[in-house]
Parts: C-alpha cells; sequence; structure tokens
C-alpha cells in the first residue's frame, strides 16, 4: 500500500473549529485579502482541502476552539479576528452547529478573476467538498496535494499554497518542507501557508532548519496555548510559516497573538513564539 492509498484513520470532522483551526484560518484570511489587494490574478491551491464544512455535535475539540469566540469577541480583536468570526458563523452552546473548512473561507475570500483548486485524497470527503462549493473558479481534484502543487508551480498572476495535511505519519513533516522547498526554487514570487501542529516544538524546529538550511525565506509563528512541559502527547498549540508575507502582513499575523493565545489557552499559559529567516530586518 503506498503512503497516498485509500482508506486512511483522518477524518477533520472530529477537529474541525479546533484551537488549530482557529489560528490557520484567521491567518489565512489575513493572507488571502493581503494577496487580493491588487488586481492580479490568484491561483490559491489547498493542497488538503477537506470536506468544506462541518457539522458539530454539542462536544468536541470545537468547544475549545471556536467555540471560545461564540459568546463574542473582545473589544480591541484585530480585524483579521473580526472577519473570520463573520465568516464562521454561529454555533449554539452545548447544541453545537457548524463551521466552514479552508474551501469555504477562501471561496470567500476570492475575486471572479481567482481561481481555488481543492485537493483531498478520501473520496467520500471529495464528494461532500464538490457537492457543496460549485463555483466555476473551483476544481476539485484527487490524488495527492502535493503532487498536485507542483503540477501548478506554473499558474499564471500569483500563487499562494495552502498546505495543511494531517500530519499522521512522522515522514510528512518531511514532506511539507520538501514541497515548499520546491515551490520556492520554482518560483521567486511563491507564497505559502503551512499549518502544522504543536506537541513539543522538535518537528517544528526541524521544518524551521530544513528551510533554513535550503535558503528558503519565511516567517514562523508558534502560538503555544498550554504549558509544554505538562500533557507532551496533546494539542499544545499551532504554529504557521508564511513564505511571501510582506512587512504589512507580518505585522498583522503577528499582532494576532495577544487576542487568540488568552482565549485558546487550555490552562492559562500561552506565548508566541515568532522566528523569521532570510528576510529583510524588521
Ligand atoms: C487537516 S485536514 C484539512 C482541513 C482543511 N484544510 C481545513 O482547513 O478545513 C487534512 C485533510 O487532508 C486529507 N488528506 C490526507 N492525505 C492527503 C494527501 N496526500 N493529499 C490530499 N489530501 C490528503 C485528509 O483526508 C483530510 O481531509
Amino acid at each position: 500500500m503506498s503512503k497516498h492509498d485509500q482508506p486512511f484513520d483522518y477524518r477533520h470532522q472530529f477537529k474541525a473549529g479546533n484551537l488549530g483551526d482557529v489560528f490557520k484560518h484567521v491567518a489565512l484570511g489575513a493572507v488571502l485579502r493581503a494577496l487580493t489587494a491588487d488586481a492580479a490574478p490568484l491561483t490559491v491551491v489547498d493542497t488538503h482541502a477537506g470536506a468544506g464544512r462541518y457539522v458539530l455535535g454539542p462536544t468536541g475539540e470545537w468547544t475549545a476552539g471556536v467555540g471560545r469566540f461564540d459568546g463574542g469577541l473582545p473589544p480591541d480583536a484585530p480585524a483579521a479576528v473580526r472577519a473570520w468570526h463573520a465568516a464562521a458563523g454561529r454555533r449554539t452552546p452545548n447544541r453545537g452547529g457548524t463551521y466552514p473548512g479552508s474551501p469555504r473561507f477562501t471561496l470567500g475570500a476570492l475575486r471572479p478573476q481567482d481561481r481555488l483548486v481543492l485537493v483531498e485524497l478520501i473520496d467520500d470527503v471529495r464528494a461532500e467538498l464538490a457537492r457543496h462549493l460549485d463555483d466555476p473558479r473551483v476544481e476539485v481534484r484527487a490524488g495527492d496535494g502535493l503532487a498536485v502543487l507542483e503540477a501548478h508551480h506554473g499558474a499564471p498572476g500569483r500563487l499562494l499554497a495552502f498546505v495543511d495535511p494531517p500530519f499522521t505519519r512522522k515522514a510528512e513533516w518531511d514532506e511539507v518542507a520538501d514541497a515548499l522547498i520546491a515551490l520556492c526554487a520554482a518560483r521567486a514570487d511563491a507564497h505559502a501557508l503551512l499549518w502544522y501542529p504543536i506537541k513539543s516544538l522538535t518537528r517544528p524546529n526541524a521544518v524551521h532548519r530544513r528551510l533554513q538550511d535550503a535558503g528558503v525565506p519565511a516567517l514562523a509563528l508558534d502560538l503555544i496555548t498550554a504549558s509544554l512541559e505538562r500533557r507532551k502527547k496533546a494539542l499544545n498549540g499551532s504554529g504557521l510559516i508564511v513564505v511571501g508575507a510582506s512587512p504589512a502582513l507580518e505585522a498583522e499575523l503577528l499582532a494576532l497573538a495577544p487576542t487568540l493565545g488568552p482565549a485558546l489557552t487550555t490552562d492559562g499559559a500561552w506565548e508566541l513564539r515568532a522566528r523569521r529567516w532570510g528576510l529583510p530586518p524588521r
């Protein structure tokens, strides 16, 4: 069985709206707004698209994610958090509701001249995605997302790779680094947003090192929302690697933590670890 064969024991359904989804979708919105600010057409390749929309039960990881914001936002929440919150709709405490996936958030930010390529490996998840994202700008693809990304390196206009794998295989950490290195070797104007879970910092650090050694300039933001020493196997936060961010976008992403950190912490502790390499001084 190859690494990309089905069946596959990951279902994003159980994680939809969790603390990782909140950070990734707020940041995705900010990146998309930055990239659609001028007229050049944008192609977004969402390499691991998921179902695009999730029905949430009364309990689940979403209660410690998007559920923390269902009562409202702090008055000083940044514009990116406000935009995400509006697009995410509302759930009812103890009842649930729905939560959008990255394809829906992305489609909501695109203009008529833009294009969205969605890749989902699992047949029934992909069928669900195709069913409710019927739009001429959208192409739903089967197969391996990183291979489809490679086939789009030459996309006209601007290109954003949104890379959000399940990280059920250790090798995925190397594969995502390889994919970003290949993307940046193929085009200097590439944009990428990679999300990863944080249990400890070992694997994130290794990805940072690989990109740095390969000369891929990037910003890495690790939003740690629990003491790392306490529960070594739990989701203790999540991280993003952003390639191609302007100074204004960098500042916008850095400013998310004072709103998201206190809201998403599981034990009262939170911290933003920001690293950047290969970029001009701020
Ligand atoms: C973390 S979830 C994606 C969540 C989605 N990006 C969002 O933000 O709403 C990862 C998805 O990737 C799919 N997947 C796993 N391996 C894949 C591969 N090699 N290529 C494409 N999709 C894959 C899984 O079935 C799952 O739906």
